[in-house]
């Protein structure tokens, strides 16, 4: 039997326990109450509630304009569909890069207005006092490093990080770094599969990937992405397990075409 199969609720030690059975972790975004229910009722290890609600809920370009109030918005309606998975949200830019104590702020705002599990954070070396802090008040932080969305400023392309030796030196000691001030488990985003293969085994704690390759303790994808609703987005790392776009658009067409017909509603359909 399968530690997945087995669990009741989904905590930071059960995506451990996976880690070390070799039974890889499952992650998907969620905004919502209603598609947050599907999701944790399909069996999902754990839902983020990622800043991406900035690009595919609010229309933003990029993560940066979403704030801690539309997270703890967004969280809040995601925990009231979950029962079993794990839930983590992100702090939003602004939110934790100034210093440790408005970081730690940040977090027990989520942590208390949510009733979400634990918070995610991008950053290496520059964010592990806040992370060191917030972990310290007993709060659980997840890492992220690769392509941090909320660096793509300094970036300047959402392209694959890491490709260079020194920036692939760099992302080695910022995961065992992460993993010593008591991360649970972190992102890795687009960077080469070899490296996150390599860091994946030099952890004890588990890494999940996103454009980051098969060898990673678990992956994670953005449910517009993964669903077909967001088009236009097609990297190669994306599988896309619906085609919910077309679906939606030729449902609303029909139920158009049905009201304007006379066609809906019919005898039974009214009272
Ligand atoms: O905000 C998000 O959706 C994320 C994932 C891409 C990992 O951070």
């Amino acid at each position: 039997m399968s530690v997945h199969s087995e669990i009741k609720k989904v905590t930071t030690n059960t995506l451990q326990k996976l880690k070390n059975k070799g039974e890889k972790i499952s992650m998907i975004t969620a905004y919502d109450f209603s598609f947050a229910k599907l999701f944790d009722q399909s069996g999902i290890d754990v839902i983020l509630v990622g800043d991406s609600a900035s690009n595919v809920m609010a229309g933003h370009e990029t993560t940066l304009p979403i704030t801690l109030d539309q997270m703890i918005y967004h969280a809040s309606s995601v925990i009231r569909g979950i029962n079993r998975c794990l839930v983590v949200v992100d702090l939003p830019f602004g939110s934790y890069q100034s210093n440790s104590e408005i970081a730690l702020a940040s977090a027990i705002r989520i942590m208390k207005e949510t009733g979400a599990h634990a918070i995610k954070l991008e950053g290496g070396e520059e964010v592990v006092e806040s992370i060191k802090r917030i972990v310290s008040a007993g709060i659980p932080v997840m890492g992220h490093l690769g392509l941090t969305p909320q660096s793509i400023y300094k970036f300047g392309t959402y392209s694959v990080r890491a490709k260079e030796e020194l920036e692939a030196n760099k992302l080695r000691s910022d995961a065992q770094l992460l993993q010593d001030v008591g991360c649970f488990a972190i992102v890795l985003e687009k960077i080469p599969a070899a490296l996150a293969k390599e860091v994946s085994e030099s952890l004890d704690v588990p890494t999940i990937g996103i454009g980051a390759g098969m060898h990673c303790d678990g992956q994670v994808l953005v449910m517009h992405d993964m669903l077909g609703i967001n088009t236009e987005f097609k990297p190669r790392f994306l599988r896309k397990y619906l085609n919910m776009a077309e679906q939606v658009t030729t449902a609303v067409q029909q139920y158009i075409k049905d009201v304007k017909s006379l066609d809906f509603p019919n005898e039974q359909e009214q009272y």
